[in-house]
């Protein structure tokens, strides 16, 4: 059929206007209000998260169909989100972003069906899955729609967790529905003085316990990774929270049946790192930081830390052994002495169940006490807690390798991917000490009489804790009994981690059939 060549070039003019209307989103007043400061528009922000030119656009023009309060005047081409797919690091993601200048990124019933349509799509091919999130919550004038949208998308994370990585960038003030979606994602990312999330806003807490706070103070970014634990990562402005999306990605597979992504590295897999040798203190009451020995040990020297400013005495994140990802849980004895307590035990067993769930190896570093002694944690239900990451690690089936570089005292001792909870490989320094505790406590209780009945308390009590120390501060009775694979020099742990690693690159090993397991929440 033949076309007259000037309706054809009409018909490209219109479709360039109906693209002018939906790139200006919310309007050229909205937009240079929203980018006061480093803050970038909806789709500035795709620019910098995706590979250049990847972005294919889905639904770019759907409108709300709402009429409520004159709501039919007050269409805007995308309804408040940009939808779509494109590449990171040459890898597929599916991606939306909200748009705040245009009606606060609120979230109507169309603007949920773009984004499950997202969602679903994501799930059935296998890629991640990144919402950069900027929502003033359930558009209010569109009621109950709203509602049923945001249990839609909540409904999608559910189904979806396990089996995509889901990542969530809160850019801008996310109130009520907006923060739970994220909430059911694996990380979320925020932006310093810029960011926030609440469910219920300074206004209604004011109203409701005569609470005075601030927004920053209730659900900035700093709240979120330092006090709440709920958010993963601060960022500095938006730029620096796209680019280390960017870098969470390149550990990561696609969906739970990849291969986990291997990136070739200079670094030999048989580099002797000489410095361990004299790394862990002579006292073992004296402090050291973990993070400088993983980043010693590691491909490059690269750790990317997760929850960095939460429950630091205990550190989880992501690095590379022989361009291999893995996942890294390790106690910190610089800080609380790398005790285990309520939200260190949450924090790393929420990580351990990610690593597993998407095929990532999980490596440990054990320094631990044990449980942080107290009415506090004992009320605030340390059993229950500390019990999730004791099942996070029994539950986990992927190559598990831990190191004990000095104490694994306790409960602790087995909780920390000990060979009990099918550690596969249980490494430990010659400066271990595996024991049901420390040398003055275990004497305190075991010889209370004979210390009472002595003639000389203090010298008796000194001898008994040097001839307990002698007896359990090492690692050669695990090692007798076989629950410590080898005692190795402290220079040669990447070379063993790899060699490790290597040995279990194909593991296989299955739990039980069921619907799923009861995890003690
Ligand atoms: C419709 C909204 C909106 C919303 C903001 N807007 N939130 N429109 N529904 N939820 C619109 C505003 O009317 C305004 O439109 C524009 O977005 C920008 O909003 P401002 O208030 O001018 O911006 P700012 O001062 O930066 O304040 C941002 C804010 C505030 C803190 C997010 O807008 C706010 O408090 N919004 C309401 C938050 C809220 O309570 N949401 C409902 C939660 S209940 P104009 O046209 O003037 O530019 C919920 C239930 C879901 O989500 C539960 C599921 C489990």
């Amino acid at each position: 059929m033949n076309k007259d060549p000037q309706t054809t070039l009409d018909r490209l003019h219109q479709l360039e206007l109906r693209n002018e209307v939906a790139f200006a989103g919310g309007g050229p007043e909205r937009q240079t209000k929203h980018k006061q400061g480093d803050r970038l528009t909806a789709r500035e922000r795709l620019d910098v998260l995706l590979d250049p030119g990847s972005f294919v656009e889905v639904d770019r023009f759907v409108t709300h169909r709402c009429t409520n309060f004159g709501m039919e005047n007050n269409q805007f081409p995308g309804d408040g989100v940009i939808t779509g797919y494109g590449r990171v690091n040459g890898k597929l993601v599916y991606v939306y972003s909200q748009d705040f200048t245009v009606l606060g990124g609120s979230m109507s019933r169309t603007q949920a069906n773009k984004i499950c349509k997202i969602m679903d799509l994501a799930i059935r091919n296998g890629a991640p899955l990144i919402g950069l999130n900027d929502s003033g919550g359930a558009r209010i004038q569109e009621g109950v729609e709203a509602l049923g949208g945001y249990g839609d998308i909540f409904l999608r994370n559910v189904t979806g967790s396990g089996v995509i990585p889901q990542i969530s960038a809160i850019m801008g003030p996310c109130a009520g529905g907006a923060v739970y979606s994220p909430s059911l994602t694996d990380f979320i990312f925020m932006v310093k003085d810029t960011s926030y999330m609440f469910v219920t806003g300074p206004d209604v807490i004011k109203a409701v316990t005569h609470e005075e706070v601030s927004k920053e103070e209730l659900g900035g970014a700093l709240t979120h990774n330092q006090k709440s634990g709920v958010a993963h990562f601060a960022a500095d402005n938006d730029k620096h929270c796209l680019l280390l999306i960017r870098e969470l990605l390149s550990f990561l597979p696609g969906n739970n049946l990849d291969e986990i992504p291997i990136l070739p590295t200079k670094d030999s897999p048989d580099r002797m790192e000489e410095s361990l040798n004299s790394f862990i203190p002579d006292s073992s009451k004296k402090p050291y930081d973990m993070k400088e020995l993983i980043t010693k040990v590691v491909d490059e020297g690269y750790f990317l830390e997760t929850q960095q400013h939460y429950a630091q005495n205990v550190i989880v994140g992501f690095a590379r052994f022989n361009g291999r990802s893995v996942g890294i849980v390790a106690n910190q004895p610089a800080v609380l002495a790398g005790c285990l307590n309520i939200s260190a035990s949450v924090k790393a067993a929420r990580f351990v169940r990610f690593c597993d769930a998407f095929n990532i190896p999980i490596v440990t570093f054990v320094d631990v006490p044990g449980f942080l002694p107290g009415t506090d944690q004992e009320w605030s239900g340390i059993i229950t807690h500390g019990a999730k990451l004791l099942y996070a690690y029994v539950e986990a089936t992927v190559p598990k390798v831990t190191l004990i570089t000095r104490k694994a005292y306790g409960g602790a001792y087995d909780v920390m991917s000990s060979k009990h909870l099918r550690g596969d490989v249980n490494l430990a320094y010659p400066t271990a000490e595996i024991a049901v505790m420390g040398a003055e406590g275990a004497v305190n209780i075991i010889f209370r009489q004979a210390i009472k009945a002595a003639a000389d308390p203090v010298e008796e009590k000194n001898r008994l804790v040097n001839d307990y120390e002698s007896k359990f501060a090492n690692p050669y009775i695990a090692a007798e009994v076989g629950y410590i694979d080898e005692v190795i020099e402290p220079a040669m742990t990447r070379k063993r981690i790899i060699d490790s690693l290597e040995m279990l690159k194909n593991k296989r090993d299955h739990n039980p059939p069921k619907k799923h397991g009861n995890i003690p929440l």
